[in-house]
């Protein structure tokens, strides 16, 4: 039945011309858009970050040491506000920066599953030591996160959501993802812009390489058509094994020889050091040679 009654003055609309059933969907959409629309609590800023996520389908090959010294490199060294978002529920992110994390923030879990927040990622950070470097602290119930993210309507999108305001603060937010395909890493990469893929000599490795290469691609088809690869950085690269060294290599330049980059982190026993002692590697071993490559690779990041 068509809508007739007159509008009350509470809820009259601003153009008496318009039919009422019309000025009722407008309502209805105004309504709507309340809830899509970022509220007053998050003010715009005036920044547009570049979202990198450091994927990789294998443990143990050096993205949360990348993560961690990257973003600090960007902080320090380019004077870019930086956002670190520890996407593994194993929080070595918060383990790695132990002794220059802040107490404060929030749980990132509650910003992923509550379908009543309007928090954003911006809600649950805390500063670091590291001027212009922020975080996201350990949150013990991120592993359970990812069954519930599964059951949420756009489940691949939640972490992107809770950025579109969050990215207006920052230059860069670069996320380290779990070692694996689960909803949590999903979300990451549908969030990039550009994905960081960590490879140690290994043969396995290079499995993971192909495994997140696949991803990329399917989710570049379907949900994200704006990410794109911004390389493959060898770490771990043992200067007295180079027979494995360049084994390794070659397959990976043979496959994706345009995305390697000019960058690589070598073995330094000082990035092991410097997470025991809870401290990026600029703080821990300023003049080591894993600084300098890390330093290489924000340098690279930002003339891109
Ligand atoms: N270039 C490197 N040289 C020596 N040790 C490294 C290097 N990169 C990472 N490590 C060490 O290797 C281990 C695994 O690194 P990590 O960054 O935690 O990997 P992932 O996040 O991929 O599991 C850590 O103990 C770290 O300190
Ligand atoms: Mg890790």
């Amino acid at each position: 039945m068509r809508y007739t009654a007159r509008p009350s003055a509470h809820f009259a609309h601003p153009l008496p011309n318009i039919a009422p059933d019309v000025a009722m969907r407008n309502l209805l959409k105004a309504g709507i858009r309340r809830f899509v629309t970022p509220d007053s609590r998050h003010p715009i800023g005036d920044k547009h970050a570049t979202v990198i996520a450091v994927s990789v389908q294998k443990g143990g090959v050096g993205k949360t040491t990348t993560t961690v010294n990257l973003a600090s490199a960007l902080a320090r060294h380019h004077d870019k506000r930086v956002l670190l978002i520890d996407l593994d529920p194993q929080g070595h992110v918060t383990t790695a920066l132990s002794a220059q994390v802040r107490p404060g923030g929030g749980a990132l879990s509650r910003v992923l599953t509550d379908e009543q927040t309007t928090d954003e990622v911006m809600d649950v950070v805390t500063a670091t030591d590291i001027p212009n470097l922020s975080v996201t602290p350990f949150d013990a119930n991120l592993g359970s996160a990812e069954d519930l993210m599964g059951t949420r309507i756009g489940k691949e999108f939640l972490l992107r959501d809770a950025l579109r305001v969050t990215r207006t603060h920052y230059d860069f937010i670069v996320i380290d993802c779990p070692p694996n395909l689960g909803n949590l890493t999903l979300n990451g990469l549908c969030a990039a812009d550009q994905v960081l893929i960590p490879c140690d000599p290994s043969p396995l490795a290079v499995k993971g390489v192909d495994a997140v290469v696949q991803t990329i691609t399917r989710i570049a088809s379907r949900l994200n058509p704006d990410i794109d690869v911004l390389g493959i950085l060898m770490t771990r690269v043992d200067g007295r094994n180079r027979k494995l060294n360049d084994t390794v290599t070659d397959k990976i330049r043979e496959t994706y020889g345009d995305v390697m980059l000019p960058v690589s982190i070598g073995i330094d026993t000082q990035l092991a050091k410097a997470q025991v002692d809870g401290q990026d590697i600029f703080t821990f071993a300023p003049t080591s040679r894993a600084a300098k490559q890390y330093r290489e690779l924000a340098d690279l990041i930002v003339a891109s």
